[in-house]
């Protein structure tokens, strides 16, 4: 399975973007250089992500995560949790989400 997500020159070089993927979102953004899409969903309690100075921050009860690893830095979610990253793929121009491709 390939679904494009967006387009690379969409994707700002600092922050992130929303994509909506299947009736949610993710965020995509750039991670030193290459870009990566996760679940915009915290590992709490499922609270939206927003994207603030270099991390993933949970407004519902403050739960962070750093945006390069994607690993819970502090806040109410487990201590090993880990963002939801997508399996993705740069294709000419595009950023795809690939699933169940050697
Ligand atoms: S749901 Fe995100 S910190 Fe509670």
């Amino acid at each position: 399975m390939k679904h494009e997500l967006i387009k690379l020159e969409d994707i700002p070089k600092e922050g992130s973007v929303i994509v909506p993927f299947f009736g949610r979102d993710l965020h995509v953004f750039l991670a030193e250089g290459r870009p990566r899409a996760v679940a915009n969903v915290c590992l709490h309690f499922g609270g939206p992500l927003e994207c603030k100075d270099g991390a993933f921050v949970c407004p519902w009860h403050q739960a962070r995560f750093d945006m390069a690893s994607g690993r819970r830095i502090d806040g109410p979610a487990p201590k090993d949790a880990r963002l939801l990253t997508l399996s993705t793929r740069v294709e000419s121009d595009s950023l795809v989400y690939v699933w169940g491709e050697a």
